[in-house]
């Protein structure tokens, strides 16, 4: 949530930070800023409610010389989104300016005592609170600003990541983090500051990602140098960034989320490249063959999550307990943290996370390794904190997701926890070797099989039509296609604004069948597995309440068609693989939908792709 940006070095910062913004929008885009001192030593600050391009627009007439720089692109938290609670917020001598990325939890507490101390506060936000204190130690103490900064953090409680600039010290970017993402682009003489790689894949591959609780110093024309809160100096790790601009284009999609759907084929193929071998005949996962001590022993897996990824956590679950036979528990992460858990060293507790920055799924993992469990992640972004935070772990490698609504981090989640599972079973022998052996050429075929089903595409978009005015929506689901009618409900949540419930389908008639009339359509997931039968049943009796049903079936199938008002078909594949085919319709049915409405479906209101607060 919120995403900063900054630039040092010989070249236009304007034009980097804003390119930069735009790439960081998926974080947030309540409103947007940019500070820049130029070189006679001016620092103007621009800011405007709205998106990126807002910004844009308002700096047309503007001066932008600079070749130093700090902006933000906002996720409302403290202060409704506004031109005056738009970052960077600046100090009252106007010295300062500053953007942040987290929540400062005792901002009150400090900002009532500074008021007393006579400063004005000119926004409602926790951030303006960090900029004047800053301010207030500098010259309290007539200190650096470093030392200010660093005095400052110590008083600070909550999550940050900051960068500050100076105006009568222009050669100089001071930025610091405590569990919100941070990373340094090195270039040639210029560096360049951001919440992830995205705003300068195209100047440099050199990255330092700042630890937590760790200050960089970025001076022009001197090295990077990190230090800790205590001051000590920090060894500089610079990593090689594995991610290309094409990955961060629309290349030629109306949208990132069709772009993401369309990708899903290659995505998976990346996703099992290296893992399933000989033909299918072998399946390895990282962190899991290292550790099968720990896999084999385990007496039962825990694995927490949220939003989407909280629905492939339910899918691995039956995975797991299939191929395995290893008990397992889904927790929401949120919920987790503060359920007082009872966790033991005999438990695996499995993180994951798309962003791997989930605030939620952090603080999951630190009470977990806390209790003695072996911790293992699975995340998407390369260098983010989960995998840094796990004992193990994996990436699930599609590349860069930047439509806010996850679709395929969630099949590549799902195709890792089904080789998680695979992987496990191989060593426990829990798993039919020459049933393991078929499944492995089942995945093999997996990515031409999702290509089939997006050829679907122009149905589904057709069908749209029908229900794009729909006040409701009843997603329902067995077994494996339970957590996929969860995820098919999000989606159209999420982007289209219509409201939705998903359900397992037995339940409904507990509660939910009171619902069905002709005005709520029901999407049901039915492809032929070992409950295809109860879940005929379940299609007869919304049929018999006068509901509309879309149904997914499987190929071939002629018993649902002749109930359901339309099907849509997908090809067979084994009852553990389903979810990865039947949850592709569900999201071209709610992207189509998004777009009948007019809908921002990359960027829907009130959301962000990475949530970093609580
Ligand atoms: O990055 P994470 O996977 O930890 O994110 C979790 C949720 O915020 C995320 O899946 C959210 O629910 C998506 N927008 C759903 O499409």
């Amino acid at each position: 949530m919120c995403g900063i940006v900054g630039y040092i070095g010989e070249g236009n910062a304007y034009n980097v930070l804003i390119g930069g913004l735009h790439r960081l929008e998926y974080r947030g885009y309540d409103s947007a800023g940019i500070a820049l001192v130029d070189d006679n030593g001016k620092l103007n600050i621009y800011k405007t409610l709205g998106k990126v391009q807002a910004l844009e627009n308002f700096c047309k007439d503007k001066n932008v010389e600079a070749r130093v720089g700090i902006a933000h692109t906002r996720w409302a938290t403290h202060g409704e989104p506004s031109d005056c609670n738009a970052h960077p917020h600046y100090s009252e001598d106007g010295n300062l300016a500053l953007v942040h990325n987290g929540t400062i939890e005792n901002y009150k507490v400090l900002k009532d005592a500074l008021v007393e101390h006579g400063r004005t506060f000119h926004s409602d936000t926790d951030t303006e609170v960090l900029v004047q204190l800053i301010e207030y130690i500098r010259v309290q103490n007539d200190c650096s600003l470093l030392d200010a900064v660093r005095e400052a953090l110590k008083q600070v409680v909550g999550a940050y990541a900051i960068a500050v600039i100076e105006k009568d010290n222009p050669d100089c970017i001071i930025a610091a983090r405590k569990s919100s993402p941070l990373v340094v682009g090195v270039g040639d003489g210029e560096f360049y500051l951001a919440s992830d790689a995205s705003p300068f894949v195209e100047f440099t591959d050199n990255v330092v990602y700042i630890k937590d609780e760790e200050i960089a110093l970025i001076r022009r024309g001197e090295p990077l140098k990190l230090l800790s809160f205590d001051n000590k100096e920090n060894e500089i790790d610079v990593k090689k960034l594995e991610m290309s601009i094409s990955q961060l284009e629309k290349g030629g999609y109306p949208h990132f989320m069709l772009k993401e759907i369309f990708e899903q084929p290659s995505t998976l193929l990346d996703c099992i490249r290296g893992r399933v071998v000989d033909k299918g005949r072998f399946v390895t996962l990282n962190g899991v063959n290292d550790n099968s001590e720990t896999f084999i022993n385990a007496k039962r897996i825990v694995i927490v999550a949220c939003g989407t990824s909280w629905h492939s956590a339910l899918i691995g679950k039956y995975l797991i307990q299939d191929m395995c036979k290893i008990p397992v528990v889904v927790e929401y992460a949120s919920e987790f943290r503060y359920s007082n858990p009872v966790i033991t060293h005999e438990d695996i507790v499995i993180a994951i996370s798309q962003s791997g920055e989930t605030a939620d799924t952090l603080a999951a993992i630190k009470i977990a390794r806390g209790m003695g469990a072996f911790v293992y992640g699975i995340s998407n972004v390369v260098g983010s904190s989960i995998p840094r935070e796990t004992h193990s772990g994996t990436y699930i490698h599609v590349g860069p997701e930047i439509g806010v609504a996850s679709t395929k981090a969630f099949t590549g989640q799902v195709m890792v926890l089904t080789l998680l599972a695979m992987t496990i079973a191989g060593l426990k022998k829990t798993l039919e070797p020459r049933y393991a052996e078929k499944l492995g050429e089942w995945i093999l075929k997996l990515p031409a099989l999702v290509e089939k089903v997006i050829e679907l595409a122009p149905d589904i978009e057709r069908l749209s039509l029908i229900y794009t005015y729909a006040r409701n929506f009843l997603y329902l689901g067995r077994g494996y296609s339970y957590p996929v009618a969860l995820e098919g409900a999000l989606k159209l949540k999420e982007i289209s604004y219509i409201h939705a419930e998903g359900y397992p389908a037995a339940e409904m008639k507990h509660g939910p069948i009171a619902l069905v009339d002709a005005e709520m359509p029901s999407v049901i997931v039915a492809p032929k597995d070992h409950l295809y039968d109860k879940i005929v049943s379940n299609v007869q009796q919304v049929k018999a309440r006068g509901g509309n049903i879309i149904a997914i079936v499987t190929e071939g199938d002629t018993t649902i068609r002749n109930i359901a008002d339309h099907v849509l078909e997908v090809p067979e594949v084994p009852e553990c693989l389903t979810p990865i085919i039947t949850s592709v319709p569900l999201q071209l049915l709610s992207y189509y939908i998004a777009i009948n409405k007019g809908k921002d479906v990359d960027m829907p209101r009130n959301l962000a792709k990475s949530v970093t607060v609580e």
